[in-house]
């Protein structure tokens, strides 16, 4: 039997919710701070660290909109990639589809083409050096208005061809998914694929606008949704991938321990729920300790291990050959690694 840490991170996986400004760690923050000459309320990378306790979402929101202020310049965003996707590889990540939020960006002057240029080139780095092969999805801030989300959709004209779909993510309660109805239709009328965060501190009601207002290909979190029976059969019935994040969930007391986690009542139920790290810098682990922790916390067996990173595949945006390529590599890996 080989060690279950060696087995996860020598599984083949794609991560489908990682917020690429999330994935900032404190010492690429210190770095660029002094460059661009951008104050850090923080003297050291240890006080940083030592702010990431946070006892909700908004508690998060309000550090991790701040952290973004040092990113400035192309170069910045392509290191920020280049950062994390050297720990996917780490990781046995092998695809990723990966949020950015553009508001955070423009919203503080920054052109909407400074931000996508450098995580094209970070994505393009990625496969030229590891084969990792990635999508991007534009976020709109929820707490924004609809107004801002179209300004949005319209700057990113230029590169539709670029930008696989769109999502809804930062503060969930308050903000329903119906409140980007139109801006999600016209995404739709793009050709762009839709995800919305839903179910995280938000109520079941979320789940469903999301699925019937804005007609989502994903779930991002949808933890919730186990509250109502209904839904939660609707989405094993729809086989709706769920892109689940277990040490957020810890971080952000959606769970107060990760033997609480719903991640193995999800599997059990036939959920397509997926294994993903959120916002890792903050969040204290990549996708390899998402799945690592959460194993060991529930005691997940190999086969169910072999399922999220199935689920990873099916649930992506990757086309049907690709799919059935990456799904055989984690097939053929589970055989010789004996589960
Ligand atoms: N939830 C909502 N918005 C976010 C998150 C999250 O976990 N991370 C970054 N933006
Ligand atoms: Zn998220």
């Amino acid at each position: 039997m080989q060690d279950l840490e060696h087995f996860i991170r020598g599984l083949p996986k794609a991560e489908l919710h990682l917020h690429i400004e999330g994935s900032l760690e404190p010492e690429l923050m210190f770095a660029l701070g002094q460059r661009n000459k951008v104050d850090i309320p923080f003297k050291t990378v240890e006080e940083v660290r030592a702010a990431y306790a946070f006892s909700n979402l908004q508690d998060f929101l309000d550090i991790y909109y701040q952290g973004a202020n040092v990113l400035q310049t192309e170069q910045d965003f392509q290191a920020l990639a280049n950062d994390y996707f050297k720990r996917l590889h780490a990781d046995g990540g092998v695809h990723a589809e990966i949020f950015f939020d553009p508001e955070t960006h423009t919203d503080r002057g920054l052109p909407f083409s400074v931000a996508i240029e450098g995580l094209l080139q970070g994505m393009r780095d990625a496969e030229a050096e590891y084969g990792i092969t990635s999508k991007l999805i534009m976020c709109f801030l929820r707490h924004l208005d609809e107004e801002s989300s179209f300004r949005t959709l319209k700057a990113a004209e230029p590169y539709l061809d670029r930008i696989a779909g769109v999502g809804l993510d930062s503060s969930e309660k308050g903000h329903p998914p119906s409140k980007f109805a139109r801006v999600f239709k016209a995404a739709k009328s793009h050709g762009l694929k839709r995800v919305a965060h839903a179910g995280e501190e938000g109520p079941p009601e979320y789940v469903y606008e999301a699925l019937d207002v804005l007609h989502v290909d994903r779930i991002d979190h949808g933890n919730r949704a186990l509250e109502d029976a209904a839904l939660t059969q609707r989405l094993v019935r729809e086989e709706m991938t769920l892109t689940v994040c277990p040490l957020s969930n810890l971080k952000l007391c959606v769970i107060h321990d990760l033997k609480d986690h719903p991640m193995k009542r999800m599997l059990d139920l036939g959920m397509k729920a997926t294994c993903n790290s959120d916002d890792p810098a903050y969040f204290g682990g990549y996708v390899g300790d998402n799945y690592l922790r959460t194993a060991e916390a529930l005691g997940l067996s190999r086969a169910e291990i072999v399922q999220l990173a199935k689920n990873s595949f099916t649930g992506s945006f990757l086309d049907a050959a690709a799919i059935s390529k990456h799904v055989m590599a984690v097939d053929a890996f589970a055989a010789v690694n004996q589960l």
